[in-house]
């Protein structure tokens, strides 16, 4: 399989365990050098990926910012139960649903219970910081936890039909007091080890079962 001439994605894959596993990632942008964050390349890179993969199941793996008031801490790992967008706004009738494009995600009770990883909902955003009207939407979202690429995917995988989970941890409070970007940086190596722990738990949950299982 290979991604169209002169694009960013990278793709990392090899067999484990009963698993092929696919690792994709965004790339660096081509003009800047910085990692391809948000919801415009997260898009483009699913939809390439299901259509050359064909997988059975996606895990979108990131950093996200937490809540203190929903729970959340630094370190912490979330399974999304649900994703919805917050920086899409249409005052018009049924637009302003499609525009926040809630959606529950594949349910993984057993896979919660047996890794003791929390659940709360994902609001997704293409920006770092939280602009006031960002914030009255993600408290409509119910969120708990905030990241800039959730949704895109969900949005994606739910139009081709392909199962997918959010594994999120959390790098920044976004309602503390510590700058969103100094704070994400500070945390980011620790937290993406926790990260990198915990999808390895995840996989090897997965392996040998069948979606209805986890
Ligand atoms: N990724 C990590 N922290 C984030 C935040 N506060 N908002 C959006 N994406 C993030």
């Amino acid at each position: 399989m290979e991604f169209p001439k002169g694009v960013p994605w990278v793709r990392y894959h090899g067999i484990y365990k009963d698993l092929k596993v696919n690792i994709i990632w965004p790339g660096k942008d081509l003009a800047l050098g910085v990692d391809s964050v948000g919801t415009v390349s997260s898009s483009l890179v699913t939809y390439a990926s299901i259509q050359a993969l064909q997988p059975d199941l996606i895990i979108n793996a990131g950093t996200s910012g937490g809540f203190k008031a929903k729970g959340a801490c630094i370190g912490d790992v979330y399974i999304a139960s649900d994703v919805a967008f917050h920086d899409r706004r249409i005052p018009i009738p049924i637009f302003d649903v499609y525009g926040i494009g809630a959606r529950q995600t594949c349910s993984t009770p057993n896979l919660l219970k047996a890794l003791n990883l929390k659940a709360g909902k994902l609001s997704t955003g293409d920006s770092l910081d939280m602009s006031p009207h960002d914030e009255a939407a993600i408290v409509v979202n119910d969120a708990t936890i905030k990241d800039m690429e959730g949704a895109a995917v969900a949005y994606v995988a739910d139009i081709l039909s392909v199962p997918a989970i959010f594994i999120k941890a959390v790098t920044d409070i976004v309602d503390g007091d510590k700058p969103t970007a100094e704070e994400f940086l500070q945390n980011l190596v620790a937290v993406s080890a926790a990260l990198d722990n915990a999808v390895t738990q995840v996989v090897d949950f997965i392996s040998g079962k069948c979606i209805q299982e986890l």
